[in-house]
């Protein structure tokens, strides 16, 4: 028995040792973010100005490609109007469709054909597919970034993180052409060059477009991404522990009544 117990303290210390050794070198930023704690929602506004960050300068390597042009304006969504319920009414998410263009097809010769974007679209990739994508990059594959947040680590945290997370190259590390340094990346040695410079986009609300402000911004609109469902889920669960709270009390006032005139 108790080696059995030992084997098996052995095996769950191995396996929390691999998650953490998996895991980023350098401690991750902690932001206090909108969307934490069971009460929390989405910074409509950044993910608004975090949509941008990502359309002027993600986008021009990764893709969204679980996002379509619709979900921006869902419910609990960064453009969410609650005028346009259906979020497919609403001009916002046309607006931002048309932005875009689409590669459709075969048309009658057969041949594919270029096209603005309709709300139905899904974001469309930069690349034609991932050979290209790693061709244009040195090799290395700009992943999708729909549910970045869910696939790593703290995912919010991590991106964050990630984006502010550029240094020097500390001395004695070799850095190959086209890699960046980047303690927060596995490994440290990140095919893509920083993302983000102070004023890399102009914010039409006036906010400053510092590195810090865009990276957060980029998280509130990728973690939505992620979890567009979020706000609902926890709107849902509350009204469940409302309605199991009021049954309880009708239990027990019922309870109280049907013994009243028994002797204990
Ligand atoms: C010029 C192309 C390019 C641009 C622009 C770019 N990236 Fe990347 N990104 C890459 C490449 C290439 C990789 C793969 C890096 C690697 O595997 O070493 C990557 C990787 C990532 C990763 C994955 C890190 C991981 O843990 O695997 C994230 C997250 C990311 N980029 C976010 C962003 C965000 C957010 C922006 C916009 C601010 C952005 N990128 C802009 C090329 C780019």
């Amino acid at each position: 028995m108790l080696k059995r117990i030992a084997s098996f303290a052995v095996l769950a210390a191995f396996v929390a040792g691999s998650a953490i050794a998996a895991g980023p070198k350098a401690d991750l930023k902690d932001v206090d973010w909108s969307f934490e704690g069971p009460f929390g929602t989405y910074d409509k506004a950044s993910a608004q100005r975090g949509f941008q960050v990502y359309q002027e300068v993600c986008a021009a390597c990764h893709s969204l490609k679980y996002v379509a042009f619709y979900n921006l304006t869902d419910k609990g969504a960064p453009f969410y109007n609650p005028d346009f319920p259906n979020s497919n009414e609403n001009p916002v998410a046309k607006a931002i469709a048309k932005m875009f263009t689409v590669s459709d097809g075969p048309d009658e010769t057969g041949d594919m054909f270029d096209r603005p974007g309709v709300i139905s679209d899904k974001f469309p990739a930069p690349f034609a597919n991932d050979m290209a994508a790693m061709a244009s990059n040195g090799g290395a594959l700009p992943p999708d970034l729909s549910l970045m947040t869910r696939a790593r680590v703290d995912g919010s945290n991590y991106l964050y993180s990630l984006l502010v997370g550029y240094k020097d190259a500390p001395e004695g590390v070799e850095l190959s052409s086209g890699m960046s340094y980047n303690p927060m990346f596995s490994g440290s040695k990140i095919a893509m060059a920083p993302p983000l410079f102070d004023g890399s986009v102009e914010y039409s609300d006036g906010t400053k477009a510092s590195v810090d402000q865009m990276a957060k911004d980029l998280t509130q609109f990728l973690t939505w991404a992620a979890d567009p469902k979020m706000e609902q889920r926890k709107a849902t669960g509350w009204a469940v522990m409302l309605y199991l709270l009021i049954l309880a009390i009708l239990l027990y006032g019922s309870y109280r009544a049907v013994w009243r005139n028994v002797k204990h």
